[in-house]
This record gives C-alpha cells, structure tokens and sequence, in this order.
C-alpha cells in the first residue's frame, strides 16, 4: 500500500507505539486521525505529527473518547470519518496492563483490562470493517503482546484481554480476506514507553526475571515492523527475535493452518455462489 494520501486511525496515538507509527505514516504522506483520552496527551501529539508532514494537503486530526466505552466509540469514530472519509487503515494501538500476583488483582482489574484491552479494539473494528467491506479494501492492525501467546506470571489479567484479542483477530482475518480487508496482528517485546513504565511499578519479582532477560525495543522498531506488515498485507508481526523464537517454538503451525483454512473457506463460499 502506498500510503499517500490514505487515511488512518491510530488509536492511542497520543503516547509510545501509537504515536510513533502515526508519526511514521505522516512522513509517508497519509492523513492521520489519532484517538486517546487525555486531551493534553492528544494536542501535543497532534503538534508533534504536524512538524512530520510532507505535503500541505495532509489532514491531521485528534479525538478524545475513552475507546473502551460504546457510545464514545461510536462518536469518535463518526467524528474521524465524517464527510465520508473512509479509512484505509485503522491500527488499533490503545490500550493498557496490570501485572500482579492473581490474589492480589481484584475483579475491577480484570473487567477494565478486557474493556480498555478486549473491547477497545473490537469496538473500532465494529465500526470500521463493514465501511472497509463495502468498498472492497483497507486494512486493520490490532495489537496483542508477547503475553497474548505466552502465558507470562504475573499477567492473568493482561495476558486474557490480549489473547482474546489473538483469537478475534485469526478469525477476523479470515472472515474479512474475502471482502479485500487485510488484518494484522502485532505482538510486541517489552516496548521502552509510558505503558512499560507504569506496568514496571506493579510487576511481581517472578514477572521482572522473566521479561528482564529481554532488553526492550524502542517504539519506532515497533512502528517500522506495522507499516511493513501493512505494505505487505502480513498477517503476523513479531518485531524482534527473540520473541519471533518463541513464537516458533510455540505456535509454529499456525501459518499452515491458516493457508489450508483459507483454502477451505475459499471453496465453500464458491459453492455458496
Ligand atoms: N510497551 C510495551 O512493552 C508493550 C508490549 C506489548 C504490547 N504492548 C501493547 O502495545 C499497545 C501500545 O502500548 P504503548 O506501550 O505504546 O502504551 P502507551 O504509551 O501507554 O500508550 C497507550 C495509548 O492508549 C491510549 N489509551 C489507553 N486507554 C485508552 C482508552 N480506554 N481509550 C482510548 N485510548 C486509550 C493512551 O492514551 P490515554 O491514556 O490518554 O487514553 C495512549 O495513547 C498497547 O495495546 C499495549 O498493550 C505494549
């Protein structure tokens, strides 16, 4: 995909991997509109994109909703697509983890890390895959974690809202492959930003010797591995290797079950005409 003149959602662009691959696809020419909840994150950001342009007719836009809540989507999503401006690509990047030890993470925890994690990212694809549908092309990114494929102590309450996101997003794959709608799923290593941060203030001394044996990746690495997935309708994005590993060593088949379920899936919906 070129991306000149495309429009994009980034939600959570304001902060770390969101703003950082917005920022890359404004140097690539594309209209941004970003979706966070702190207005003050979100003007700085749209200041930062703007230094990024490189042409004058770049659209940049910054809408406040908490994605995790229905009604707020639906507004925000209006809002970035009113006068008919279709998105190109949506990257779901907002969201939010709570490590701890299970006894200690009340239910409160565990429901707002599925509503932000879970429900903020299949809201926007609700929204925007059947606008994506009926023209026939675009392309969604969703963002799990290395804990969205590898049960990592001290993440029960993170680790189930990201492979929720895994599994909705195999199956939306293949669900939207037959309309031109491509979908990426991105699992990253401990990414050096404000999330990593915070989470490092909660983390249980198990959880720290266990993702400690990995130095983190800077958000823009992150960021180069998206817009590549994108420009090359890939399914999967590990940026780094030693997750890529991991990922091998443990769910090594699946890029052969996808080929034969799209073969299938292919056949039945020519005998369905
Ligand atoms: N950093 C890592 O080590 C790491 C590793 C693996 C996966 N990830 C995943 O990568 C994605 C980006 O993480 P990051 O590290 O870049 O985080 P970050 O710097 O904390 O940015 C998170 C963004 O999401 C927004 N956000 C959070 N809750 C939201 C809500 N309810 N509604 C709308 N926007 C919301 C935040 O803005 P507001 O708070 O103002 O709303 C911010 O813009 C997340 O899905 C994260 O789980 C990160």
């Amino acid at each position: 995909m070129d991306f000149h003149d495309r429009n994009v959602i980034v939600t959570g662009g304001s902060s770390g991997i969101g703003k950082a691959t917005a920022k890359l696809l404004v140097r690539r020419g594309a209209n941004v509109a970003i979706i966070a909840r702190r207005q003050a994150l979100l003007d700085a950001a749209l200041t930062e994109l703007e230094a990024e342009r490189v042409n004058r007719a770049q659209l940049f836009q910054a809408c406040a909703a908490d994605l995790s809540d229905w009604e707020q989507a639906q507004s925000s999503v209006s809002t970035v697509t009113a006068g008919g401006r279709v998105p190109d690509v949506l990257i779901n990047c907002a969201g939010m983890a709570r490590p701890g030890y299970f006894e200690e993470l009340s239910v409160e925890i565990f429901r707002q890390t599925m509503d932000v994690d879970f429900f903020g990212t299949l809201y926007p694809c609700k929204l925007v895959a059947p606008m994506m549908m009926e023209r026939g092309s675009g392309h969604i990114v969703n963002f799990s974690s290395g804990a969205g494929f590898l049960g990592v102590f001290g993440y029960t309450a993170y680790s189930a809202a990201k492979f929720a996101i895994r599994g909705f997003s195999d199956v939306l794959r293949s669900e939207l492959k037959p309309y031109g709608v491509g979908v990426s799923i991105v699992f990253p290593p401990d990414t050096d930003t404000p999330q990593l941060l915070e989470e490092n203030k909660y983390k249980p001394l198990e959880t720290e010797r266990i993702s400690g044996t990995i130095k983190p990746v800077q958000p823009e690495q992150v960021a180069k591995a998206v817009v590549r997935a994108i420009e090359k309708n890939k399914y999967l994005v590990i940026p780094n290797f030693e997750l890529s590993l991991f990922y091998a060593l443990t769910n090594g088949v699946q890029g052969f079950v996808r080929w034969y379920f799209d073969r299938v899936i292919a056949s039945a919906r020519k005998e369905r005409g």
